[in-house]
């Protein structure tokens, strides 16, 4: 879809520095979608007379069934989007049907948000130097209602993210919920040494099943699986973590092929169409996030915007699946995309 008016319409609501740390990349050129255009570079190859009578646009992941192979990816603060922040985006996200991932930077408190939220969610988390607040958190994800949790791994790169270094919070987008970013005590506490023994702590004493965030090759994938990990999700957390990172959409047929099945690849980074959403999937993955549509759409418009924009996908997702000749998202194969033609020579 032309998100071009959305998110004029956000950056037109919001103060610039909210805008600065929503649009944020590490190299500070604010090119999120270079990642969108990457995907471009794969072109659809569909099938037909398959005698399609209805799409079935359906995914399972973590043992619930989602109406959408769609996720909304974890972004902090997005209270600085909208007051309603994370309350409005778990609702948009229960009336759509699909899986949320809520930051551990949220604006919310995590046992607010539990109780707000009508389909299942999966909360993000970062391993803090202190475990035990670690330990403290992904129990009370627990008893707020998470039904997995997302590590997110790329977290070197915290170290030069634009969002926390170069733009300078406000009372507007600092986080009030979990972690503190300003004022007193402020201070962001991920560890940036993790390892995947520390994967395998996580996995063992969490109780719940944990996806790695932030992996970009296949080594990293397979080491992330051997340390107990239910699946990975290939991203480059939306550029804001390292210049000239490669685009997700030139690393996730390598990294599903590496996988081979043993356990479901998610993507995120760039996804802006029906035919992103199918381009991932034909490509492996079992389900894709967006990150950067969600607050544009929260801010133009709270809830009701961001109700619009899914819905708008998510129609533009099934639509392309009927182009395509398949009937589900598991009939969507590899051989439904190839390099764009003039690329792949
Ligand atoms: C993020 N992202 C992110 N990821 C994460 O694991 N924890 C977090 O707290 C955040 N916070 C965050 C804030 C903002 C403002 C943005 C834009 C992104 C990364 C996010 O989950 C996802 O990887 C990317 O946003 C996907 O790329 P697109 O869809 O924004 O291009």
């Amino acid at each position: 879809m032309d998100f071009a008016p959305l998110r004029a319409a956000a950056e037109a609501t919001l103060p610039a520095d909210a805008w600065s740390f929503y649009q944020g990349t590490a190299d500070g050129r604010f090119d999120a979608e270079r990642d969108a255009r990457a995907w471009d570079r794969w072109d659809l190859v569909p099938r037909v007379m398959t005698g399609l009578t209805a799409i079935d646009t359906t995914v399972e992941l973590g043992g619930h069934r989602f109406a959408s192979p769609i996720m909304l990816a974890a972004s902090a603060s997005q209270g600085g989007a909208h007051p309603d922040g994370e309350l409005a985006t778990a609702a948009a996200a229960g009336a759509a049907g699909m899986l949320m991932s809520y930051s551990n930077n949220a604006t919310v408190d995590v046992e607010r948000f539990g109780a707000a939220a009508t389909s299942p969610w999966w909360a993000q988390i970062y391993l803090q130097h202190d475990r035990s607040a670690t330990t403290d958190y992904v129990a009370r994800c627990a008893a707020a209602g998470a039904s997995a949790l997302v590590l997110t791994v790329d977290v070197p790169g915290i170290l030069a993210d634009a969002a926390f270094r170069r733009v300078p919070l406000t009372g507007a987008v600092a986080v009030r919920g979990n972690v503190p970013l300003t004022g007193a005590g402020a201070g962001f506490a991920a560890d940036t040494s993790i390892t995947p023994d520390d994967l395998a702590e996580l996995v063992a004493s969490a109780g719940l099943p944990v996806w790695a965030k932030g992996v970009l090759t296949p080594d990293d994938a397979l080491r992330a699986l051997d340390a107990g990990a239910a699946g990975v999700i290939v991203s480059n957390h939306g550029r804001r973590q390292l210049a000239g990172v490669v685009p997700v959409a030139a690393v996730l047929r390598e990294i599903v092929e590496a996988v081979d099945r043993r356990a479901p690849v998610i993507v995120d980074g760039g996804i802006r169409s029906g035919a992103d959403v199918v381009r991932a999937l034909a490509l492996g993955a079992a389900a894709v996030g967006i990150g950067r549509p969600v607050l544009w759409a929260l801010a133009a418009g709270g809830r009701e915007a961001l109700e619009t924009m899914l819905a708008t996908l998510a129609e533009e997702t099934a639509v392309t699946i009927a182009g395509l000749g398949a009937a589900s998202v598991a009939d969507i194969t590899p051989r439904m995309v190839r390099p764009a033609w003039g690329e792949d020579r």
